[in-house]
């Protein structure tokens, strides 16, 4: 019996040994770039049916706002040189047992939660859960009761503060106090960008203050690497390192001119059907790119930057295009869709 025990620690090692050998050529070799690859077709997607997810909003619900054509569900995101764990949503789950996530951004940010929401009920379609909506603070809280996680959302466009002043609203690029919502959690995902370009009656704000002056505008890239270094400084200052991980999901990229991917004659992602199947996109990166990877710099604790910009611009046919919200939204992605894989990203980064 003794030797039946030893011989059978002896297969389970051997099965360890193996694994491990496997592992290293998996999502943890440090010298695979998970970045850089390309869309394949993979019959086992989408992630989940987007019918069945409760908590997806008509906003990206392409299917059920009518979008015909289904192949755009089909593309798995593969690196070169390495495999990508399919995320598993029980395993999620045990993994963060008594913890919090939250993303805190814009409604790309929105898009990424409501992703990660759906994949977990895929894969735990009876786990019980509970909804608090905290409209004040704009912030939603799904938790997981039976495991005690919190999947949070702060809808937040800036992070740095917009203070009502007698004379208008001022856009702080050096004030940020909405950190105080984030303390003591688990893991952060930050985004910000697409707002920094919004002019018109849609600006929420009409001066911008950079230390002691204020103006009527400023170049938006520049301001927006700023308030960057502001929530890194917001990092260094906070973020309790061996407790909290923290990551910035890149610029996401929008399809609203077809010259960039070599159709000139497109004037939007409308009707767009299939993604580019080269590793590299022939379009131009957004400037936004370049201005916050050297703004993360500045940062002395780790933030691991969710480079999703180039594989995302690769998907001209992800967006919701006339089958969202109505007007054409070449911003946003379907659901399911690209952030899936963003959150196939986060999954193999975060653990
Ligand atoms: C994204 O594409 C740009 C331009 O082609 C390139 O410089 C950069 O290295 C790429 N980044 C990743 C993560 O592949
Ligand atoms: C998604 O679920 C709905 C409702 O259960 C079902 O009618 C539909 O066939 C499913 N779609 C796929 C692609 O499995
Ligand atoms: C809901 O969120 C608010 C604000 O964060 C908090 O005070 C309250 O305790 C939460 N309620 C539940 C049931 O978790
Ligand atoms: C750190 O957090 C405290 C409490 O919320 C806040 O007063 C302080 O400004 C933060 N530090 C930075 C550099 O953001
Ligand atoms: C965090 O790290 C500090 C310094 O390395 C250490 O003193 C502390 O015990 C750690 N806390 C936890 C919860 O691991
Ligand atoms: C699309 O981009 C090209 C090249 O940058 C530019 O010449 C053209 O005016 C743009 N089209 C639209 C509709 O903005």
């Amino acid at each position: 019996m003794g030797l039946n025990v030893y011989s059978k620690t002896h297969v389970l090692f051997a099965i360890i040994g193996l694994v491990s050998i496997l592992v290293d050529v998996d999502a943890s070799a440090s010298k695979c770039d998970l970045f850089q690859g390309n869309w394949v077709l993979d019959k086992s997607y989408p992630l989940y049916n987007e019918s069945t997810c409760p908590f997806l909003e008509k906003e990206f619900n392409c299917v059920n706002n009518g979008r015909p054509d289904r192949s755009y569900l089909k593309y798995r995101w593969q690196p070169r040189g390495c495999h990508l764990f399919r995320f598993d949503g029980q395993n999620f789950l045990e993994k963060l047992r008594g913890k919090t996530i939250m993303f805190v951004g814009d409604s790309l940010s929105r898009n990424q939660w409501l992703s990660m929401l759906c994949i977990i009920h895929s894969s735990m379609p009876k786990a019980n859960y509970a909804v608090n909506i905290s409209l004040v603070k704009d912030m939603t809280t799904y938790t997981f009761t039976d495991y005690n996680v919190q999947v949070t959302y702060h809808h937040n466009l800036y992070l740095v503060d917009i203070v009502k002043q007698r004379f208008g609203r001022v856009l702080k690029l050096d004030v940020l106090t909405a950190g105080k919502l984030w303390l003591d959690v688990d893991y952060l995902v930050f985004n910000t960008w697409h707002w920094w370009n919004r002019r018109g009656a849609s600006q929420p704000f009409d001066y911008i203050q950079d230390g002691s002056r204020i103006y009527k505008d400023m170049d938006r890239v520049v301001a927006f690497g700023k308030a960057v270094v502001t929530w890194g400084k917001w990092v260094d200052a906070n973020v309790t390192q061996n407790k909290t991980k923290v990551f910035f999901q890149g610029i996401s990229p929008s399809h609203y001119n077809g010259t960039d991917w070599g159709e000139p004659k497109a004037k939007s992602c409308s009707g767009q059907k299939s993604p580019l199947l080269a590793s590299k996109y022939p379009g131009v990166s957004p400037p936004a790119l370049a201005v916050l990877k050297s703004s993360l710099k500045t940062i002395k604790k780790p933030v691991t930057l969710l480079d999703i910009t180039n594989l995302s611009l690769l998907r001209k046919d992800g967006h919701p295009s006339s089958y969202g919200l109505g007007a054409v939204d070449c911003s946003h992605w379907c659901l399911a869709g690209v952030p899936d894989t963003w959150n196939v990203l986060l999954y193999n980064l975060m653990f």
